[in-house]
């Protein structure tokens, strides 16, 4: 059984980007620009947001981050949207969710530049990876992507059941598994809150990718021997012995289930990592201007 190193990988590929940009500014390019808006004060919004911009660091890019307190307008969040998709110094942006309640995210990510959206989210880059056209893929399909890929998991032919059918991960999981390349070619099953056998289904996987948020749900007892493990999950469950008060608790038993495992993503340490990584491999694509010029 193998432990996917997560961290190590994301790290890996950091230092991959930052060699890149190096190249790419010693020969007179531009040293790629990420934006972020952070709208409020919520803890966990604040620690991501703080580490993707550690992230820039690391990599060698530009970052502003904007701020802005939770009673803005929902016109005054689309005028800055506005300012940066006509910016040509950023290359891309985010805002960063969950916004207060009285904005609607959907008009917000639909206003941003889909040339620009490095989280992935507008429709049009939705829509384009679902045909299978070049596009800015969301940071965690694409960080599970490229764990498999640099583990040397086949997928091809396998099948692969996702538990959770959300529109940033379980969704285009399922595009990406069943797409005509590697990694993909997989036989795809969705399951989800309405699903039945789910236990059966789950038993016929050689790939399980357990994004459901729902702590320990994938017991042994669910898991055929030498199948390859991806956990999702980062529910917080309180736990006094840590200075945070709380811990994360991914989606898989992780003790029972490992040792039936041929491959298997701990939490955290395993998917996480990887998903402020490929916020970074898009924002290099976004500085080449590889996928939209
Ligand atoms: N909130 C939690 N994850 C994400 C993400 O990947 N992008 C943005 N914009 N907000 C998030």
């Amino acid at each position: 059984m193998t432990i996917i190193d997560g961290k190590a990988t994301a790290a890996a590929i950091k230092q991959e980007i930052a060699a890149e940009v190096e190249e790419i500014v010693k020969k007179g390019g531009k040293r790629p620009h990420l934006a972020a808006i952070l709208v409020g004060h919520d803890g966990g919004s604040e620690t991501y947001v703080k580490n993707k911009v550690l992230a820039c660091e690391a990599c060698g890019f530009k970052s502003t981050l904007l701020r802005f307190e939770d009673n803005i307008t929902e016109d005054f969040l689309l005028r800055q949207v506005e300012l940066l998709n006509n910016d040509p110094d950023i290359d891309g942006f985010i805002v960063q969710l969950p916004l207060p309640k009285h904005i609607s995210e959907q008009k917000v990510t639909m206003a941003i530049d889909y040339r620009k959206d490095v989280d992935g989210f507008h429709p049009i880059n939705v829509g384009r990876m679902a045909i299978g056209l070049p596009c800015y893929i969301s940071a965690t399909p694409l960080g599970i992507t490229d764990l498999l890929a640099r583990y040397g998991i086949e997928t091809s032919g396998k099948k692969c059941v996702i538990l959770g059918r959300s529109n940033i991960v379980g969704k285009p999981m399922a595009q990406l598994m069943m797409q005509k390349r590697t990694p993909g070619d997989a036989t795809v099953t969705v399951l989800h809150s309405h699903s039945k056998n789910i236990k059966e289904e789950c038993l016929q996987a050689d790939i399980i990718i357990a994004a459901l948020g729902s702590p320990h749900f994938v017991k042994a007892d669910m898991v055929k021997p030498g199948a390859v493990i991806i956990d999702v999950g980062t529910t917080r469950v309180p736990d006094p012995t840590r200075k945070s008060g709380f811990r994360l608790c991914g989606d898989v038993d992780f003790d029972a289930v490992a040792p039936k495992c041929s491959f298997i993503t701990p939490v955290p340490g395993g998917v996480g990592p990887m998903t402020i990584c490929s916020l970074m491999k898009n924002t290099l694509l976004a500085g080449k201007k590889e996928i939209y010029s």
